[in-house]
């Protein structure tokens, strides 16, 4: 068999940068400010990144809520810098950057605004992996003549590629889909980590069977599985992949780059970086560590998440079980909670398990375990079932539906259409509640996605309230040492 490391055409893997937003998403709660980013910007746009990921995901909220900062400012601002590097965003289809679905006014307004603060790639998923929930976004993405890159959520039911809903052809079938809708590009989204080497490889293999658009794969370290999968995804051929650089790589973000880069070079893919450019903006990172420190998760002593390879359940679900069963007084219960959540998925439809169908399935599991199945119900899982989140990847079980829907305010017969046919427009009324405040159209787009935090945030930066302390810049151990001694 030809070895197309060695005897392949030329094809060097591309690298998509992703330290300026799942990278410090992933290993700092998404605390990094701009003003952190700059020292290194100027550097990293000459390392010839595909892209760069400086926006979406969770930036938007946590930087009017947490960092006294307007988000709308951090793509405009590092463009000043970073001239070549495309920036890519993550777009969580009609959830935007929220954790609800919003109005096609919104998604319209807030896709257009994206394109002109300079988002130039917009990665789109959705957490059912329901394609309509992609096409307000679309729409507009190719107005605005931008890449769009459409996402599949990355699931599994057990420890391989495999079973009943999340097989081969299920990917085959969304990727094929998602490239009718006119993307530019594909991409394999496995937030929990747990795509394996060789179930990637053969991924890789089928996709390039079926289409030519370029392949792009994000994972997450979590497993311990990342950096083999990236290498068996190379090997297949896959075009792009994402990574950060060291300081925020590894644990629950992505593979490093320069361990990457050095193991690839001499061979056709090589990626022609300079490692040592990568160290020096690596060491930059460490230098602002001590701002950040309390971020960090220090709890474990492990880096990994060995859990994830028996269970499928993401690090960031189990914390929350945990919380909510501490809550409940119900600690003991947890290994029960874990049988019990792939029961209550299977009867919800099998969704991925990604904000926010994560949330739902686990909430739910909790009241099932703890209070009895289905003897009280969230109103966000009767939504689920209701059809308001889209459509599952399996069918949901008939009667717990029933039963579930039986005292639902919106209805008993679920919904089949696209969500947002059901919403009514928003903007205009956003704009008669908050006013004056909303002094610009990002300003109204802050407020319609985060009405309370958005409205707080506006307040603040329009000088009506001041900006508590706790917004503000950190200041290092040392420079806090430095005035006091
Ligand atoms: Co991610």
């Amino acid at each position: 068999m030809a070895d197309i490391m060695k005897d392949g055409p030329v094809h060097p893997v591309k690298i998509q940068d992703n330290t300026l937003r799942d990278g410090h998403q992933s290993i700092y709660a998404t605390r990094m400010r701009t003003e952190d980013m700059l020292p290194i910007a100027e550097q990293m746009d000459e390392m010839g990144f595909w892209a760069m990921e400086v926006w979406g995901g969770a930036t938007f909220d946590t930087m009017h809520r947490f960092l006294g900062e307007d988000p709308w400012e951090r793509p405009k601002t590092l463009k000043k810098y970073i001239k070549k590097t495309p920036f890519t965003m993550l777009l969580r289809g009609q959830n935007l950057v929220g954790y609800r679905n919003y109005a096609d006014d919104v998604v319209r307004a807030f896709v257009d605004k994206s394109c002109e603060v300079g988002i130039d790639i917009f990665r789109v998923f959705d957490a059912l992996n329901d394609l309509r929930n992609f096409q307000t976004c679309v729409e507009r993405i190719k107005a605005n003549g931008k890449h769009f890159q459409g996402a599949i959520c990355y699931s599994l039911t057990q420890p391989r590629l495999g079973g009943d809903v999340f097989n081969l052809a299920y990917f085959v079938k969304k990727c094929k889909a998602i490239e009718a809708m006119g993307a530019d590009s594909i991409c394999i989204k496995d937030m929990a980590g747990i795509v394996s080497p060789y179930d990637i490889y053969d991924l890789v293999t089928e996709l390039k069977k079926v289409t030519k658009l370029p392949i792009h794969l994000h994972t997450h370290y979590t497993s311990g599985m990342a950096s083999m999968s990236y290498l068996k995804a190379i090997e297949a051929g896959i075009d792009i992949v994402d990574t950060c650089l060291a300081p925020y790589a590894l644990r629950s973000s992505m593979p490093a780059i320069e361990p990457l880069v050095v193991t690839l070079q001499g061979t056709k893919r090589d990626t022609g970086m300079d490692v040592r450019k990568l160290i020096g903006m690596g060491e930059h990172l460490e230098r602002i560590a001590p701002k950040y420190q309390k971020n960090l998760m220090t709890n474990k002593l492990s880096l990994i998440d060995a859990g994830v390879l028996a269970h499928q359940i993401p690090g960031g679900m189990i914390s929350n079980l945990v919380s909510q069963l501490k809550e409940m007084n119900a600690l003991d219960r947890l290994d029960e909670v874990y049988a019990e959540i792939p029961r209550t998925r299977k009867e919800a439809g099998t969704p991925p398990l990604v904000t926010p169908t994560s949330q739902i399935v686990g909430v739910q599991s909790v009241m099932n375990v703890v209070q009895g199945r289905y003897k009280m119900v969230t109103n966000q899982f009767k939504d689920l079932m209701y059809g308001l989140y889209g459509e599952t990847p399996a069918p949901v079980d008939p009667e717990v539906q029933k039963m579930v829907l039986k005292h639902n305010k919106r209805g008993q017969t679920p919904i089949t259409g696209r969500p947002a046919d059901y919403l009514e427009p928003e903007l205009a009324d956003d704009k008669k509640k908050i006013g004056d405040l909303a002094k610009t159209e990002e300003d109204l787009l802050t407020y319609a996605l985060y009405p309370s935090t958005g409205e707080q945030f506006l307040k603040w930066k329009y000088g009506v309230e001041p900006m508590p302390e706790s917004v503000k810049p950190p200041k290092a151990p040392e420079e806090v040492k430095g005035k006091e001694g």
